[in-house]
């Protein structure tokens, strides 16, 4: 039988720019699919193995998470659900040796913002993170035992702002600026 702690990452996740149901509905289902059901499915699946061997679950979240995003709204909406139900899920776990992560990052280079019909590193303004710092900010909160990781200190500042925010206000702000961020679809 197979020893030692495990380590689940639930990291799959996309993203579509348009306004709902753009561009389509059956995207729409298979993004909360892919953001939501399969995290629960997994996490459910290996859960048991988890308690017996210990670890922890990772599950990426993002700084979507802390407002509603309009034109992404099935999105953010996932994620957010991401955020509450690791963080819930930690806490039920408490004492049984499984820790649970939600890493929240802001924009990063990766494949995403093609894919989403974003341009990229205009959600924030300058150079976004690499896969790398994302990954090794990840590795230190889950070391320092925390239960949320917002990786760059500029990241932070924008999501701790935004959950500040009332919800109808962090929404206006958010819909004006993912609307400036649509990629031309010439560009897609
Ligand atoms: N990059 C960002 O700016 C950013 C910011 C915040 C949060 N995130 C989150 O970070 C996670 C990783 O994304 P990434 O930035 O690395 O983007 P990415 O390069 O586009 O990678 C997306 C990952 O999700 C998988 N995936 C996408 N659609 C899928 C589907 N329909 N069924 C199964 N798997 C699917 C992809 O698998 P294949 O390679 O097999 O297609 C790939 O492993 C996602 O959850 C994303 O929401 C990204």
């Amino acid at each position: 039988m197979p020893q030692g702690r495990v380590l689940l990452i639930n990291n799959s996740g996309f993203g579509a720019y348009g306004r709902f149901p753009e561009p389509n509905l059956g995207e729409q289902l298979e993004m909360a699919d892919v953001n939501m059901r399969a995290v629960l499915h997994l996490t459910g699946l290996l859960l048991p193995e988890l308690k017996r061997r210990g670890g922890a679950i990772m599950n990426i979240a993002s700084t979507a998470a802390f407002q509603p995003t309009p034109y992404l709204a099935t999105y953010g909406a996932t994620k957010a659900f991401l955020l509450h139900w690791s963080v819930a899920l930690g806490e039920e776990l408490r004492g049984s040796g499984v820790q649970v992560l939600a890493v929240c990052p802001g924009p990063t280079a990766t494949g995403f913002s093609q894919r989403a019909g974003l341009k990229p590193g205009q959600l924030a303004e300058g150079p976004r993170m690499t896969s790398e710092d994302v990954v090794m900010a990840s590795y230190r909160a889950l070391a320092a035992g925390k239960s949320i990781v917002i990786p760059g200190a500029k990241n932070r500042f924008l999501a701790g702002l935004a959950a500040l925010t009332p919800k109808p206000l962090a929404a206006r702000i958010a819909g004006r600026v993912i609307a400036g961020s649509r990629l031309p679809p010439e560009q897609r």
